[in-house]
């Protein structure tokens, strides 16, 4: 972990590669959770779309929009002091016009202040990342599983299990480096495939869900603290059971509340 206040940057995240130091991501969506974690060292907050699905409850990232992650962007960048905050750039935002991905990313930046964006794709968004990265804006890429094409991927299911597939992310995550990205996330992907991906790039790989060998690796936060615990998944540890916890204060305030228990003398006024 390095040491100074000021945001990690994308030279730092490079050197933590060549230095064989794990990078750790998490998603974030509020300024109270992105002081809570920016105090625990995590290096990189990753406001992620899927702050659609678990605040707002939608089934599927696709309806997140821009102003929705500006907002989030905004009030995690609130909170954040030595973390790097990365924004999801939402569907159909980046892949229309590579005019308009440099207007909605600029847009992103300047009114967030945050640090990055993170696009979904390989070689089909690879000429957008360079013509962004040209403008001065730093550019996270996301391969495998991408969750924006879930429709088309038939599902949340592991990608690159077979050969043609396992070439064609190899080649995607070479055109993002080519273009210009400074880190690109591997989510679902079988772990030799992101041990050899990770191998072959100078950027670093951010894993969820592909194994040990990447250089960094990011969970959503709501998953692995147990808040949110319809969702599992094999690759999800929980390392909290928070959600059980708030069903336990919840019920214990009611009854507290109905039994006439709360308030007692300690939390009232005499006068
Ligand atoms: O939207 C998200 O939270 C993500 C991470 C899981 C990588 O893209």
């Amino acid at each position: 972990m390095a040491e100074q206040h000021r945001p990690v940057t994308v030279h730092e995240l490079l050197g933590m590669k060549q230095r064989g130091e794990r990078i750790v991501v998490l998603t974030c969506y509020d300024a109270l959770f992105a002081r809570l974690l920016d105090g625990s060292g995590v290096d990189v907050l990753l406001v992620g779309d899927s702050v659609n699905q678990v605040l707002a409850g939608a089934e599927t990232t696709l309806s997140a929009t821009l102003d929705q992650m500006i907002y989030h962007t905004k009030i995690v960048r609130r909170g954040a002091e030595r973390a790097m905050v990365v924004c999801d750039m939402p569907f159909l935002t980046y892949q229309v016009s590579r005019e308009d991905a440099i207007r909605n990313c600029g847009r992103v930046m300047a009114e967030t202040g945050c640090h990055g964006v993170k696009l979904e794709g390989g070689k089909p968004v690879a000429e957008t990342v360079r013509a962004l990265v040209d403008v001065g804006i730093p550019v996270m890429g996301h391969l495998g599983l991408t969750p924006q094409s879930v429709h088309a991927l038939g599902g949340y299911h592991v990608q690159g299990r077979d050969e043609r597939t396992a070439d064609r992310l190899k080649q995607d995550a070479q055109a993002l480096e080519a273009a210009g990205a400074f880190a690109i996330v591997l989510e679902l992907i079988p772990a030799p495939l992101a041990s050899q991906i990770t191998k072959s790039l100078t950027i670093p790989t951010i894993g969820i869900g592909a194994g040990p060998a990447c250089d960094g690796q990011v969970l959503v936060l709501h998953d692995m603290l147990g808040l949110n615990d319809r969702f599992s998944a094999k690759f999800v540890k929980r390392y909290a059971a928070l959600a059980d916890d708030a069903r336990e204060a919840v019920k214990r305030f009611a009854a507290e509340v109905r039994e006439g228990r709360y308030p007692g003398p300690e939390h009232s006024f005499e006068k």
